[in-house]
């Protein structure tokens, strides 16, 4: 299918170019972890942190992805795996632009998320794995969406009727049960703000 099609022409601008238009890196920053786990929540106050501190960032979440980009998939296992595809082929995008993705996306399983890993590439790849469990997820239960689970409103919940797969090689592990959004924020900040800012660029060229 992809015979005639010639991605590699050396028209296109380099990524160096463009990181060096915006005096950063790109990075992929991956959350994953259970519905109301507080992905989201974290990916917005990482990017206004990184913001303020003047880097180029850009939210992708499950809920308005599977809006619009993603309307036409559900959540059996393949439909989830074509989900986490796109994303992480625009989540690249992003990156290879220089600018800092944050992706917030249930991403259930291994392999689901050595695919994102694969196609946006090890090093650009900075998983978060936000570990809140499944009770205190349920007990916030911030959209419902466990108890419809429980009533068998919704099928395939995850945590409830489909699987959720702890990451063995997650790069930073966050549990928010105890931790609030500000501490947790800036434990990520900590950790992405020398991967993505300008300082390296001095040294580089
Ligand atoms: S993923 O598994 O394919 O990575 P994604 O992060 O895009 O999931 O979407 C998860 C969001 O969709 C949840 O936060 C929740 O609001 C909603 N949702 C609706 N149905 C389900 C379901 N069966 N399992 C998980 N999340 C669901």
């Amino acid at each position: 299918m992809t015979e005639n099609i010639f991605p590699d022409r050396d028209t296109f601008l380099e990524r160096p170019a463009k990181e060096h238009l915006l005096k950063q890196h790109g990075l992929v920053v991956w959350f994953t972890g259970l519905s109301g786990a507080g992905k989201s929540t974290l990916a917005v106050t990482l990017e206004r942190k990184l913001f303020a501190e003047g880097l180029l960032t850009q939210v992708l979440d499950g809920d308005k992805i599977r809006n619009g980009l993603n309307s036409n998939l559900g959540f059996t296992e393949e439909e989830r795996v074509e989900n986490i595809r796109r994303i992480a082929e625009v989540s690249k995008l992003f990156s290879d632009c220089g600018v800092v993705a944050i992706s917030a996306f249930i991403s259930p399983t291994n392999e689901i998320r050595s695919m994102a890993r694969n196609i946006i590439g090890d090093k650009n790849f900075f998983e978060v794995y936000v570990s809140t469990p499944v009770s205190v997820c349920e007990e916030r239960d911030p959209k419902g969406l466990y108890e419809k689970a429980r009533a068998g409103i919704i099928k395939d919940f995850t945590g409830v009727s489909a699987p959720y797969e702890a990451p063995a090689d997650a790069n930073l592990i966050i549990d928010t049960t105890d931790c609030s959004v500000e501490e947790a924020t800036g434990i990520i900040f900590e950790r992405v703000l020398p991967l993505v800012k300008e300082g390296g660029w001095e040294n580089e060229q």
